[in-house]
């Protein structure tokens, strides 16, 4: 159980405490259980009739809700640094790069790959992320994607299976789909609990993308997907089609496209990762256009070897806003909150009575600086479900 005082501003996401997006409360104090949930926050100067356990002053700071990270691939072995080097020197991203990392991975032993999440994802926490998805998706054969996903399990409960991320060297596309569909996913599905599908030039395309996300609903998964990272395709309007809970990249999008994810009303989330975007020097997203379309926009990192190889959400948050040309409000709430409705999940995200005690105190006043300070580590404390797990209070 623990109390936090003077928090110059604290975001809660919660609209009822004012206007704007994020539910700014000033001057404000937090209270949580021992189970690691918030009892109850509000104004310093009612503190007092809610707990009688000695407050940590935080001095002032900001306080966020924990970063929601819906979109990694940390299950991989080896890096692809050369290929960064090339593709710096200019040679173009593919997604063929996959294949390399397929390999590396399938040479780890298990220890390595779980050693691999473990790496990343302390990383990630550091720098705020209180809950991260894993996925699978650089074994692509039925043992390594099942221990893929054994690995990424040791993390966190968010894990995705992404056996359909490209098709392996050698093995025929439909016989491919066939085994994703059958024996993989029989095999997978026990350790995830979505399932993903890249749909996108040199992966898959929309026929075998459904085929792919039916199989993994039928068999109780919960649907994601990469679609229009790298060009413009139906991925987006399959997403849609089926109602997946977020379609990530969407990098190329059609107007129609746009009109498709505003008309569900926020159950099917488009999450950008402007990072991937970023370390492939491609075009990014237009998440104002999303946005001002009425369409439900989440950030995530994209965490992986070979087109985004960053864990930070601080940095997703600054690319959003200087680059994407979202409010600092709208971005910062990308990154919490709209990564939990990526995620379906009510109990992050925000910070209201009954959250998950997931929260960052940053070493600034108000969370503008995360934006404003580009590549600058302001993470003072990152506190998961009641307990300080990185830095100090
Ligand atoms: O989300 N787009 C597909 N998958 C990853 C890239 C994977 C890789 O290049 O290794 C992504 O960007
Ligand atoms: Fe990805």
């Amino acid at each position: 159980m623990f109390a936090l005082t003077g928090i110059g501003k604290l975001v809660t996401n919660d609209p009822i405490h004012d206007s704007g997006l994020l539910g700014v409360i000033t001057d404000a104090a937090l209270v949580a259980d021992e189970s690691g949930r918030i009892t109850w926050v509000g104004k310093q100067q009612d503190l007092t009739s809610h707990t009688d356990i000695r407050p940590i002053d935080v001095g002032g700071r900001c306080v966020i809700p924990g970063f929601v990270d819906s979109h990694t691939h940390l299950v991989f072995a080896g890096d692809r640094a050369e290929e960064f080097e090339a593709r710096m020197a200019g040679r173009p991203y593919s997604a063929g790069g996959i294949r390399t990392t397929m390999t590396a991975t399938r040479g780890a032993s298990d220890d390595a790959l779980r050693a691999n999440v473990a790496r990343l994802a302390a990383e990630a926490l550091a720098s705020g992320t209180t809950t991260i998805e894993v996925k699978s998706g650089y074994g692509l054969s039925t043992p390594d994607e099942e221990r893929s996903l054994v690995a990424a399990r040791t993390a966190t409960t968010e894990t995705t299976f992404l056996g359909a991320h490209v098709v392996p060297p050698g093995v025929n596309a439909d016989d491919y789909v066939a085994e994703v569909t059958g024996p993989m996913l029989e095999a997978c599905a026990p350790h995830a609990r979505w399932i993903d599908v890249f749909c996108d030039r040199g992966a898959f395309d929309v026929d075998q993308a459904r085929e792919i996300l039916r199989a993994g609903a039928a068999k109780g998964l919960d649907m994601r997907m990469h679609a229009n990272q790298l060009q413009h395709g139906g991925g987006v309007a399959l997403g849609v089609e089926l109602g997946v809970a977020s379609c990530d990249h969407c990098t190329h999008l059609a107007d129609t496209d746009i009109e498709a994810l505003a008309s569900t009303s926020g159950s099917t989330v488009a999450t950008l990762l402007p990072t991937a975007e970023l370390c492939t020097r491609s075009p990014f997203p237009n998440a104002r256009r999303l946005i001002d379309a009425g369409v439900t926009v989440a950030l995530a990192s994209d965490c992986n070897p070979g087109s985004s190889y960053t864990t930070s959400m601080p940095l997703a948050i600054s690319l959003g806003v200087i680059s994407m040309h979202m409010t600092c409000d709208e971005a910062l709430w990308a990154a919490t909150a709209g990564g939990a409705k990526a995620l379906r999940r009510e109990d992050v995200g925000s910070l209201k009575p009954g959250s998950r005690a997931d929260l960052v105190v940053l070493n600034a006043a108000s969370h503008i600086h995360l934006a404003y300070r580009p590549g600058v580590a302001q993470i003072g404390a990152v506190v998961r479900e009641g307990r300080v797990v990185a830095g100090s209070l």
